[in-house]
Protein backbone atom coordinates (compact mmCIF):
# COMPACT_ATOMS: atom_id res chain seq x y z
CA UNK A 1 0.00 0.00 0.00
CA UNK A 2 1.39 3.67 -0.73
CA UNK A 3 1.83 6.04 1.74
CA UNK A 4 -0.21 9.69 1.00
CA UNK A 5 1.02 12.47 2.26
CA UNK A 6 0.29 15.06 0.05
CA UNK A 7 -3.14 15.36 -2.35
CA UNK A 8 -3.39 18.48 -4.48
CA UNK A 9 -6.18 19.44 -6.45
CA UNK A 10 -7.09 21.69 -8.90
CA UNK A 11 -10.34 22.78 -8.27
CA UNK A 12 -12.44 23.05 -12.06
CA UNK A 13 -15.58 23.39 -13.13
CA UNK A 14 -17.20 26.09 -10.55
CA UNK A 15 -18.38 28.11 -13.36
CA UNK A 16 -20.12 25.53 -15.46
CA UNK A 17 -22.18 23.93 -12.62
CA UNK A 18 -23.11 27.74 -11.64
CA UNK A 19 -24.07 28.19 -15.22
CA UNK A 20 -25.71 25.21 -15.37
CA UNK A 21 -27.78 24.97 -11.70
CA UNK A 22 -28.27 28.61 -11.19
CA UNK A 23 -27.57 30.67 -14.04
CA UNK A 24 -24.86 32.16 -12.32
CA UNK A 25 -20.95 31.25 -12.77
CA UNK A 26 -20.80 33.11 -9.14
CA UNK A 27 -23.20 30.98 -7.84
CA UNK A 28 -20.96 27.67 -8.66
CA UNK A 29 -17.52 29.33 -7.01
CA UNK A 30 -19.84 29.91 -3.93
CA UNK A 31 -20.94 26.38 -4.61
CA UNK A 32 -17.16 25.18 -4.76
CA UNK A 33 -16.63 26.36 -1.35
CA UNK A 34 -18.95 23.55 0.32
CA UNK A 35 -16.98 21.39 -1.13
CA UNK A 36 -13.37 22.98 0.28
CA UNK A 37 -14.72 22.19 3.14
CA UNK A 38 -16.05 18.66 2.76
CA UNK A 39 -12.87 17.72 1.18
CA UNK A 40 -11.05 19.42 3.99
CA UNK A 41 -12.68 16.97 6.73
CA UNK A 42 -12.27 14.21 4.50
CA UNK A 43 -8.18 14.91 4.58
CA UNK A 44 -7.97 14.76 8.05
CA UNK A 45 -10.35 11.51 8.41
CA UNK A 46 -7.62 9.64 6.01
CA UNK A 47 -4.62 11.21 7.88
CA UNK A 48 -3.48 13.38 5.15
CA UNK A 49 -0.94 15.62 6.20
CA UNK A 50 -1.04 17.89 3.06
CA UNK A 51 -3.89 19.37 0.94
CA UNK A 52 -2.98 21.80 -1.95
CA UNK A 53 -5.96 23.57 -3.53
CA UNK A 54 -5.88 25.43 -6.66
CA UNK A 55 -8.01 28.33 -6.12
CA UNK A 56 -6.59 31.12 -8.81
CA UNK A 57 -4.18 31.08 -10.79
CA UNK A 58 -1.77 33.34 -12.78
CA UNK A 59 -4.19 33.64 -15.47
CA UNK A 60 -7.41 34.21 -14.09
CA UNK A 61 -6.88 37.81 -13.83
CA UNK A 62 -8.38 37.54 -17.79
CA UNK A 63 -11.62 36.75 -16.05
CA UNK A 64 -14.20 39.59 -15.99
CA UNK A 65 -13.64 41.59 -13.42
CA UNK A 66 -17.00 41.13 -11.66
CA UNK A 67 -15.95 37.52 -11.20
CA UNK A 68 -12.47 38.36 -9.98
CA UNK A 69 -13.89 39.94 -7.33
CA UNK A 70 -16.52 37.88 -6.15
CA UNK A 71 -13.75 35.02 -5.84
CA UNK A 72 -11.60 37.05 -3.60
CA UNK A 73 -14.78 38.24 -1.46
CA UNK A 74 -15.84 34.55 -1.15
CA UNK A 75 -12.33 34.31 0.07
CA UNK A 76 -12.02 36.90 2.45
CA UNK A 77 -15.14 36.11 4.53
CA UNK A 78 -14.25 32.68 4.77
CA UNK A 79 -11.48 33.55 6.23
CA UNK A 80 -12.90 36.02 8.73
CA UNK A 81 -15.02 33.17 9.49
CA UNK A 82 -13.28 29.99 9.84
CA UNK A 83 -9.85 31.00 10.11
CA UNK A 84 -9.77 30.57 14.29
CA UNK A 85 -11.61 27.11 13.59
CA UNK A 86 -9.24 25.99 11.31
CA UNK A 87 -6.82 27.00 14.00
CA UNK A 88 -8.56 25.29 16.56
CA UNK A 89 -8.29 22.04 14.50
CA UNK A 90 -4.63 22.07 14.46
CA UNK A 91 -4.68 23.05 10.60
CA UNK A 92 -1.84 25.45 9.36
CA UNK A 93 -2.60 27.64 6.31
CA UNK A 94 -0.03 28.70 3.94
CA UNK A 95 -0.20 30.54 0.52
CA UNK A 96 1.37 29.65 -2.38
CA UNK A 97 1.89 32.40 -4.73
CA UNK A 98 2.21 35.97 -4.85
CA UNK A 99 0.19 38.30 -2.20
CA UNK A 100 -0.75 40.86 -4.78
CA UNK A 101 -4.13 41.57 -3.60
CA UNK A 102 -5.96 44.61 -1.43
CA UNK A 103 -4.19 45.51 1.27
CA UNK A 104 -6.88 44.46 3.46
CA UNK A 105 -7.43 40.60 1.74
CA UNK A 106 -2.91 40.47 2.11
CA UNK A 107 -3.14 41.62 6.03
CA UNK A 108 -5.92 39.04 6.38
CA UNK A 109 -3.85 36.43 4.40
CA UNK A 110 -0.76 37.56 6.63
CA UNK A 111 -2.68 37.04 9.49
CA UNK A 112 -4.15 33.37 8.86
CA UNK A 113 -0.43 32.15 7.81
CA UNK A 114 1.24 33.51 11.05
CA UNK A 115 -1.43 32.65 13.14
CA UNK A 116 -1.65 28.69 12.12
CA UNK A 117 1.90 28.48 11.53
CA UNK A 118 2.59 26.27 14.37
CA UNK A 119 -0.44 24.22 13.83
CA UNK A 120 0.11 20.52 12.88
CA UNK A 121 -2.41 18.17 12.30
CA UNK A 122 -2.86 19.39 8.16
CA UNK A 123 -1.07 21.51 5.85
CA UNK A 124 -3.70 23.58 3.51
CA UNK A 125 -1.84 24.80 0.74
CA UNK A 126 -3.68 27.63 -0.80
CA UNK A 127 -2.67 28.39 -4.80
CA UNK A 128 -3.70 32.00 -5.01
CA UNK A 129 -2.19 34.21 -7.76
CA UNK A 130 0.09 31.12 -8.50
CA UNK A 131 1.52 30.09 -11.60
CA UNK A 132 3.93 27.60 -11.78
CA UNK A 133 6.22 29.05 -14.70
CA UNK A 134 6.15 32.34 -12.85
CA UNK A 135 7.74 30.01 -9.58
CA UNK A 136 10.08 28.34 -11.01
CA UNK A 137 11.75 31.57 -12.76
CA UNK A 138 11.78 33.18 -9.48
CA UNK A 139 13.65 30.26 -8.24
CA UNK A 140 15.90 30.30 -10.94
CA UNK A 141 16.98 34.39 -10.51
CA UNK A 142 17.36 33.29 -7.02
CA UNK A 143 19.77 30.39 -7.39
CA UNK A 144 21.79 33.01 -9.51
CA UNK A 145 22.24 35.47 -6.81
CA UNK A 146 23.09 33.15 -4.43
CA UNK A 147 25.95 31.60 -6.45
CA UNK A 148 25.02 28.17 -5.71
CA UNK A 149 25.05 25.43 -8.27
CA UNK A 150 21.99 24.63 -10.41
CA UNK A 151 20.71 21.04 -8.84
CA UNK A 152 17.55 19.73 -8.40
CA UNK A 153 18.08 20.04 -4.56
CA UNK A 154 18.93 23.68 -4.52
CA UNK A 155 16.37 24.82 -7.01
CA UNK A 156 13.72 22.90 -4.68
CA UNK A 157 15.08 25.22 -1.83
CA UNK A 158 13.84 28.15 -3.84
CA UNK A 159 10.24 26.88 -4.72
CA UNK A 160 7.24 28.12 -3.05
CA UNK A 161 6.77 24.38 -2.25
CA UNK A 162 10.12 24.45 -0.05
CA UNK A 163 9.35 21.76 3.12
CA UNK A 164 6.44 20.40 0.97
CA UNK A 165 6.78 16.62 -0.22
CA UNK A 166 5.52 16.65 -4.09
CA UNK A 167 1.85 15.98 -4.32
CA UNK A 168 1.56 11.41 -4.12
CA UNK A 169 -2.08 12.40 -6.03
CA UNK A 170 -3.06 15.40 -8.24
CA UNK A 171 -6.82 15.75 -8.91
CA UNK A 172 -8.57 17.83 -11.38
CA UNK A 173 -11.86 17.55 -11.64
CA UNK A 174 -14.02 19.40 -14.41
CA UNK A 175 -13.62 17.17 -17.22
CA UNK A 176 -10.34 18.77 -18.20
CA UNK A 177 -6.95 17.12 -18.84
CA UNK A 178 -4.71 19.67 -18.58
CA UNK A 179 -2.34 21.17 -16.23
CA UNK A 180 -2.54 24.66 -16.46
CA UNK A 181 0.37 25.86 -15.07
CA UNK A 182 0.17 24.01 -11.65
CA UNK A 183 2.90 22.82 -9.57
CA UNK A 184 4.93 21.52 -12.65
CA UNK A 185 8.34 20.90 -11.06
CA UNK A 186 6.50 19.02 -8.18
CA UNK A 187 4.26 16.69 -10.14
CA UNK A 188 6.85 14.81 -11.43
CA UNK A 189 5.84 12.04 -10.27
CA UNK A 190 2.12 12.33 -9.11
CA UNK A 191 -0.43 10.22 -9.72
CA UNK A 192 -3.23 12.10 -12.15
CA UNK A 193 -6.73 11.65 -11.51
CA UNK A 194 -8.95 13.50 -13.98
CA UNK A 195 -12.31 13.75 -12.71
CA UNK A 196 -14.99 14.50 -15.06
CA UNK A 197 -17.43 15.62 -12.17
CA UNK A 198 -17.52 19.79 -11.77
CA UNK A 199 -16.05 20.71 -8.75
CA UNK A 200 -19.02 21.16 -6.52
CA UNK A 201 -20.71 17.86 -7.48
CA UNK A 202 -16.94 16.18 -6.13
CA UNK A 203 -18.37 14.12 -2.86
CA UNK A 204 -16.50 12.45 -0.42
CA UNK A 205 -17.12 9.34 -1.72
CA UNK A 206 -15.78 10.60 -5.01
CA UNK A 207 -12.37 11.27 -2.88
CA UNK A 208 -12.29 8.38 -0.88
CA UNK A 209 -12.36 6.05 -4.31
CA UNK A 210 -9.14 8.00 -5.79
CA UNK A 211 -7.56 7.38 -2.26
CA UNK A 212 -8.39 3.70 -2.55
CA UNK A 213 -7.31 3.24 -6.33
CA UNK A 214 -3.93 5.39 -5.37
CA UNK A 215 -3.19 2.98 -2.71
CA UNK A 216 -2.86 0.03 -4.72
CA UNK A 217 -0.67 1.46 -7.47
CA UNK A 218 2.97 0.57 -8.38
CA UNK A 219 4.96 3.42 -8.31
CA UNK A 220 8.15 2.83 -10.21
CA UNK A 221 10.14 5.91 -9.77
CA UNK A 222 12.41 5.07 -12.74
CA UNK A 223 12.71 1.79 -11.36
CA UNK A 224 11.20 -1.64 -12.24
C1 LIG B 1 -12.99 27.13 -10.66
O1 LIG B 1 -13.57 26.70 -11.80
C2 LIG B 1 -11.58 27.53 -10.83
C3 LIG B 1 -11.29 28.93 -10.57
C4 LIG B 1 -10.51 29.62 -11.37
C5 LIG B 1 -11.82 29.59 -9.39
P1 LIG B 1 -13.85 27.60 -13.07
O2 LIG B 1 -14.31 28.95 -12.65
O3 LIG B 1 -12.67 27.58 -13.99
O4 LIG B 1 -15.05 26.81 -13.71
P2 LIG B 1 -15.27 26.47 -15.22
O5 LIG B 1 -14.07 25.67 -15.68
O6 LIG B 1 -15.38 27.78 -15.96
O7 LIG B 1 -16.52 25.68 -15.24
C1 LIG C 1 -7.30 26.16 -13.39
O1 LIG C 1 -8.57 26.26 -13.91
C2 LIG C 1 -7.11 27.12 -12.28
C3 LIG C 1 -7.86 26.83 -11.06
C4 LIG C 1 -8.57 25.78 -10.82
C5 LIG C 1 -7.71 27.82 -10.03
P1 LIG C 1 -8.90 27.19 -15.16
O2 LIG C 1 -10.33 27.05 -15.41
O3 LIG C 1 -8.37 28.56 -14.95
O4 LIG C 1 -8.04 26.50 -16.30
P2 LIG C 1 -8.13 26.67 -17.87
O5 LIG C 1 -8.04 28.13 -18.16
O6 LIG C 1 -9.42 26.09 -18.30
O7 LIG C 1 -6.96 25.88 -18.40
MG1 LIG D 1 -12.12 26.27 -15.48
Amino acid sequence: MNPLKHVAIIMDGNGRWGLKYENSRNAGHKAGLKTVEKIIKETIKNKIRFLTLFAFSTENWKRPKKEVDYLFNLLENFLINKIDNLHKQNIRLKILGSKKFSNKLNKLLDYSEKKTSKNTKLQINLALNYGSKLELIDAFKKIKRSHNKINEKNLEKYLQTKHIPDPDILIRTGNTRRLSNFLLWQIAYSEIFFEKKLWPAFTEKDFNKIIIEYKDIKRNFGNI
